[in-house]
């Protein structure tokens, strides 16, 4: 049994589906926020191996509730507030959730006496900052400079977890990964909201110059790398996890509607038609890259997936899942959307 924490958002919803597959039981605690959504889990209805649990990570009574009842043998920590440009309009949720909430959890996880107890943080390449175009990639051993809210926070509780091993002893594992892409991803992230916006007919935002660097994952891929440090990784430590893969953002942008035009071609027009450069992102990070040989030297794991049979997939599941795009994007979602988006696309 593992207590899975926001495992109804993109990244969670995916490994506690990998899971239970694989035989695993979990108990999931989320708080169904704007980004997390029980139609992610739908597979799972009935399920006596997900136990599903409406909660905030913030609260320590439910947190030790769980870890009493359930006696897991592990935790993993998505929860997050995790959108960049969220993150730039409204900071304090942030601090919150990602700051507050893994504080929180790490209390409860030290007072709780489970055997061979392990807790995984999950955690972001942009805790290490920007690359120029010239610099190595991120290693183990990068020092932290966070740049947005959003990485501060994820910097702040890397360090809280940190300390929790190296003070307490609690057996942590960190891992650091990189921008994740696949099915369950939320359309406010660039890969699926440029689908997303592409077979509505709306304009392709580009942020910029466009030529801005991320190394891009298939989310299945990141599953099984946290499985791996789960499983076998040492306490205390931490693994980068990377795709492999970099491009520019303009390069996906014309990925993206290369397989549209391939897989839906567009009445009266070529997708790449809508891309529209819009005014850049604040402090905007120029490149990330991960060096993932330690995790691939010490724990056996490497990407499955290239970017291109990554993106494939990607594309033809959001094709054959349009229900669950229009649920998840009505609602709370759409009101913050219209409220801070309208004027600038
Ligand atoms: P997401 O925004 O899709 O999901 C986050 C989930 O956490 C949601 O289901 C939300 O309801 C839940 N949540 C938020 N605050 C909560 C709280 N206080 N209590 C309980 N639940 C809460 O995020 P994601 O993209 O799936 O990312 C998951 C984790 O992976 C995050 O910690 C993120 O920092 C990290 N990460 C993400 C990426 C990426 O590319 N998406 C890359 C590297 C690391
Ligand atoms: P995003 O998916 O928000 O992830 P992150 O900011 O965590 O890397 O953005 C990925 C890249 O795409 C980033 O350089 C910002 C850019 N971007 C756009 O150009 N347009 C958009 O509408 C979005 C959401 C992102």
């Amino acid at each position: 049994m593992i207590l899975v924490t926001g495992g109804a958002g993109f990244i969670g919803s995916n490994f506690v589906l990998a899971a239970v597959a694989a035989g695993e039981s979990v108990v999931n605690l989320d708080k169904l926020g704007y980004a997390g959504h029980l139609e992610s889990l739908a597979a799972l209805e009935g399920n006596p191996r997900h136990v599903f649990v409406k909660g905030d990570i913030c609260d320590r009574a439910l947190v030790r509730k769980l870890l009493a009842q359930h006696q897991p043998r592990a935790l993993v920590h998505f929860a997050a507030e995790s959108h960049v440009d969220r993150s730039i309009h409204g900071p304090g949720e942030f601090v919150q959730t990602n700051v507050v909430g893994t504080f929180s959890l790490l209390e409860e996880a030290r007072a709780y006496p489970g055997k061979n107890f392990r807790f995984l943080n999950v955690s972001t390449d942009e805790v290490f900052g920007s690359l120029t175009e010239t610099d190595p990639a991120f290693t183990e051993k990068t020092p932290y400079a966070p740049n947005s809210p959003y990485s501060a926070s994820k910097a702040a509780a890397d360090h809280l977890v940190r300390a929790y091993h190296h003070t307490y002893g609690l057996p942590t594992l960190i891992s650091n990964c990189s921008n994740n892409y696949g099915p369950l991803q939320l359309p406010e992230k660039l890969i699926p909201l440029l689908i997303h916006n592409a077979l509505a007919g709306k304009a392709l935002p580009v942020y910029g110059d466009g030529k801005n660097v991320r190394d891009w994952l298939y989310v299945e891929d990141h599953c099984k790398a946290l499985s791996a440090v789960l499983e076998r990784g040492a306490p205390g430590e931490t693994y980068n996890i990377g795709g492999n893969s970099e491009k520019t953002n303009l390069e996906v942008v014309e990925a993206v509607c290369s397989l549209l035009d391939e897989l839906k071609p567009r009445a009266g027009g070529r997708y790449r038609d809508l891309v529209t450069h819009v005014k850049d992102r604040p402090g905007h990070d120029r490149r990330y890259a991960i060096d993932s040989s330690k995790i691939q030297r010490e724990l056996g794991w490497k990407p499955a997936e290239s970017f291109a049979s990554g993106l494939k997939k990607t594309v033809q599941w959001y094709l054959a899942n349009a229900d669950w795009v229009k649920k998840v994007t009505s609602g709370t979602y759409a009101d913050w959307v219209k409220k801070n988006y309208a004027a600038r696309s």
